[in-house]
């Protein structure tokens, strides 16, 4: 998919489609205003014959109109003006992009970029309209014998912008949603895969295949002879009931000063969760192939800053690991050593992510990192708490909390922060360990969960997204949705703005 940025009159664009608004009740926008007076009044006459209400999801395509140099022209219902507010606009951007891919037009020139939008920049919107395109085009079918794509998809839209002045920065917005919308995809195809194929081994030849695509990322792979040897003894004991080995997957993006403090992204990447002993009930289970998703949008979010060239230093670390019930598998009851040197007592197998998540943290602390952010399908006490919108929030250290916030509110990829009070962590004493992995109650797993983590992070500023609600749809429209890649990218532009990044330079 290729996209463009021009300022333009909408009647003067010879295309094979042009796409225009039109607001609920029937009025046009200002450029589906200009293009009819250009045509004769066309547009309202046909909108006074009451064809098109302008109710968001509505689309009418039009052909041959006369005095036109569009071959086409896609009207799109917009709602009320006065309600278009950032979750209406990401709608009318998805409906077009649907309806833009039916046309059989290839090329579209989109006069949506134009309309007010609450409290939104023409930044924001240029970014949604691409990642709304990309949304609406993307199929895993790689495994199908008979593929499902559109027919004849659209393969370059124009955006308009309302002046000659917005091109340059209208342009910017563009590159960063091209390079989120590539993270997104990448996240989306590994998280996607099958966990007969998608195995930890796969997983670190993903990470070695983008390295060879972006050889800014350097990969490197810690195998668990290594693992056993540095002391990785929570990591260890939830692969060891796998025929799978586990592999640490590090990933150094270095192109920051060398002064700079790195940001560590860590990823859980239980490549199926199976519960282990502790074993989940059969319904929906092959869904825990998108255990790892934490992992897929770290190499998602890296994939995006590399095409960004980002002037920053990250670090992706994934423990990547099978959670399975075989013979060697870790019981209920025992007790392992993690790489901290503090001991966990096991009392739940199915309480995986924080075990591999508790090394990959202490393993952390030798980068002396700025910030550490874990990513992770955690709990599904996190869906039962915040519902499947927003991602949860945890964190130690509020300004790192808020940073994310910001970012999340600019890349429409919400969270939700919840609390990390102290009052929790007594709910983790054990009688026979430093630290039990659950609590004795299932009361507030999302914040226990990240309680258990939080013993591991004492010596950086770190913040924990659980994903477990975010990551992937079910039902019906299965499959995996790339989030966070936008907030983490966003994050790490923001961090890019912060030490002095010039995007404009950047990108010639
Ligand atoms: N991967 C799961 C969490 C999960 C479950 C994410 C369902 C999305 C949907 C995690 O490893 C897990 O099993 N967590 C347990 C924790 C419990 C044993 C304290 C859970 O949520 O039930
Ligand atoms: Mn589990
Ligand atoms: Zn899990």
């Amino acid at each position: 998919m290729e996209f463009a940025v021009k300022s333009g009159h909408p009647e003067k664009q010879r295309t094979a489609c042009l796409a225009l608004g039109v607001y609920e009740s029937r009025r046009l926008t200002p450029d589906a205003e200009q293009f009819d007076r250009a045509c004769g009044g066309y547009l309202s006459n046909l909108l006074r014959r009451g064809d098109l209400e302008g109710k968001p999801g509505q689309a009418l395509l039009l052909f041959n109109i006369p005095g036109a140099l569009a071959e086409r022209v896609l009207l799109v219902g917009c709602g009320r003006e006065r309600e278009v507010d950032d979750r209406r606009f990401r709608q009318i951007a998805a409906h077009a992009a649907t309806a833009l891919n039916e046309t059989g037009a290839t090329d579209a020139v989109v006069y949506l970029a134009d309309l007010p939008v609450k409290s939104r920049d023409l930044d924001w919107k240029i970014r949604r309209l691409v990642e709304a395109v990309e949304e609406s085009q993307y199929r895993f079918d790689y495994l199908k014998s008979k593929k499902d794509a559109p027919r004849r998809p659209l393969r370059k839209m124009t955006i308009n912008v309302p002046g000659r002045r917005d091109l340059p920065d209208s342009e910017q917005a563009v590159r960063k949603g091209v390079a989120i919308a590539g993270g997104v995809k990448l996240t989306k195809d590994l998280a996607n895969m099958p966990p007969n194929l998608c195995t930890p081994t796969w997983l670190a030849e993903q990470a070695q295949a983008l390295s060879r695509e972006f050889p800014a990322l350097q990969v490197s792979v810690l195998e668990e002879a290594e693992m056993a040897q540095l002391g990785m003894g929570a990591l260890l004991a939830v692969s060891q009931g796998s025929a799978q080995p586990a592999k640490l997957i590090r990933l150094d993006y270095r192109q920051g000063a060398a002064t700079q403090k790195p940001f560590v992204l860590i990823g859980k990447g239980v490549t199926f969760d199976s519960g282990g002993i502790s074993l989940k009930p059969g319904d929906g289970m092959d869904e825990m192939k998108y255990d790892m998703c934490g992992a897929a949008s770290v190499l998602g979010a890296l994939r995006a800053s590399a095409e960004l060239r980002l002037p920053l230093n990250v670090i992706g670390l994934i423990p990547a690991v099978e959670n399975m019930p075989g013979g060697q598998a870790t019981r209920p009851g025992d007790i392992i050593t993690s790489l901290s040197g503090q001991t966990v007592e096991i009392l739940n197998t199915d309480a995986e992510g924080r075990l591999i998540l508790c090394d990959a943290l202490t393993y952390a602390e030798r980068d002396e990192p700025a910030a550490v952010i874990d990513i992770a399908t955690l709990t599904g006490a996190c869906i039962v708490a915040l519902g499947r919108h927003p991602h949860g929030l945890l964190s130690n250290h509020p300004p790192l909390a808020h940073a994310l916030q910001t970012a999340a509110a600019a890349s429409s990829d919400r969270v939700w922060e919840l609390p990390l009070w102290d009052d929790y962590q007594e709910g983790l004493d054990s009688n026979f360990a430093d630290i039990a992995n659950v609590a004795g109650s299932r009361d507030g797993g999302a914040i226990m969960a990240a309680c258990f983590l939080s013993r591991f992070a004492k010596k950086f500023h770190w913040a924990h997204l659980d994903i477990a609600g975010t990551a992937w749809k079910s039902g019906k429209a299965k499959g995996a949705t790339g989030r966070p890649v936008p907030l983490l990218t966003q994050y790490l532009l923001d961090r890019a703005v912060e030490a002095g990044w010039d995007h404009d330079r950047a990108a010639h």
